[in-house]
């Protein structure tokens, strides 16, 4: 049996979910996968991360070519950088030279999808970013695998953790927008600048990702009409609120006899609506296939572990696959 060579590529909130589940579950994913693994490299720049999560300091490198270089030796990385020009520079190299890729970094994949798929093409490799949409939400591989046989038409969610937890917290909690985008960060809900959270532009990735996926449609994230929560008042909450409803972060695409139509926007949600319930950093997709009907997937849309958990899915179907 081989064993499977991991390199991760930075240990910061995800990153390191992703090393403490791949460590401390050690033992069940080994027996349910019957693969044995063993993490090669750590790409980061900080040893105190390494400290922090108890790795070994002598996988600690800078050196991209010791990991992406076609005799490295390493079968998957794990893109959890963020950004956008070194990060994708990285996964494409990697591809090419037939080294698999898991990234969480729905920003690069949405914006370089073309690019990415025929460098994994080229050289026979898996991409795979089931966490770049929804967190921990199974979302991505169900579209792909059990539910391929369906038309999608409809594709509603609500997508970012940080917004979702701000809208939440003055809502509920009657806390400034200031304030609970701070405990957003805190949580390591919130992208290292919250612009893209809290401005639409993470929806509309996430969006694009399950647009090219459930619907066949490739649109570039910036095409997509958006909207973040900046505007969003407190009288803005209350006022809905009143009127029954809860303000929701939502990202709708529709392909119907109507066309193709998509957007990213602030909407007013009936209280008895089941997306009105989705509360703080859980994100919820809804989905309409002409064969399953409609279906709702529920989890946590942001945090490390939450998704660390669906790094370390894709790591396993990879992993399972190179046997
Ligand atoms: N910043 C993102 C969010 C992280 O808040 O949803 C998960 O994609």
């Amino acid at each position: 049996m081989k064993k499977v060579k991991i390199a991760l590529l930075g240990l910061g909130t995800v990153g390191g979910g992703t090393y403490d589940i791949l460590t401390k579950n050690r033992d069940i994913i080994m027996e349910r996968t019957g693969v044995d693994y063993e993490i090669t490299h750590i790409f980061e720049k900080y040893a105190e991360q390494l400290e922090k999560h108890g790795a070994d300091l002598s996988l600690q490198t800078l050196d991209i070519d010791s990991i992406i270089s076609q005799d490295s030796g390493v079968d998957i990385i794990v893109e959890a950088l963020g950004g956008m020009d070194f990060p994708v520079q990285v996964m494409t190299r990697a591809l090419k030279n037939g080294i698999s890729v898991v990234t969480p970094n729905k920003a690069a994949v949405a914006a370089n999808y073309d690019t990415l798929k025929k460098a994994a093409d080229e050289g026979h490799a898996y991409l795979k970013f089931e966490a770049a949409v929804g967190g921990g939400i199974p979302i991505l591989t169900p579209i792909q695998e059990q539910l391929s046989c369906n038309h999608f038409t409809d594709i509603m969610g609500i997508l970012n953790g940080t917004t979702n937890y701000i809208l939440t917290k003055m809502l509920k909690q009657g806390q400034s927008y200031e304030d609970a985008l701070a405990g957003a960060k805190k949580n390591g809900f919130a992208e290292p600048d919250p612009t893209a959270d809290v401005e639409g532009i993470d929806c509309a990735n996430k969006l694009c990702l399950l647009m090219v996926l459930a619907m066949g449609r490739y649109v570039n994230p910036q095409q997509i009409p958006t909207k973040g929560i900046t505007d969003v008042t407190m009288e803005d909450i209350q006022a809905a609120y009143n009127r029954g409803c809860v303000i929701k972060l939502i990202a709708h695409a529709t392909l119907n006899e109507d066309g193709f139509n998509y957007y990213v926007k602030p909407e007013e949600i009936p209280l008895d609506h089941p997306l009105a319930s989705v509360s703080n950093e859980f994100n919820a997709i809804y989905l309409d296939g002409d064969a399953v009907g409609e279906l709702m997937f529920y989890g946590k849309g942001a945090g490390a572990l939450p998704t660390g958990s669906a790094i370390v899915g894709d790591i396993l179907a990879i992993m399972k696959a190179l046997q």
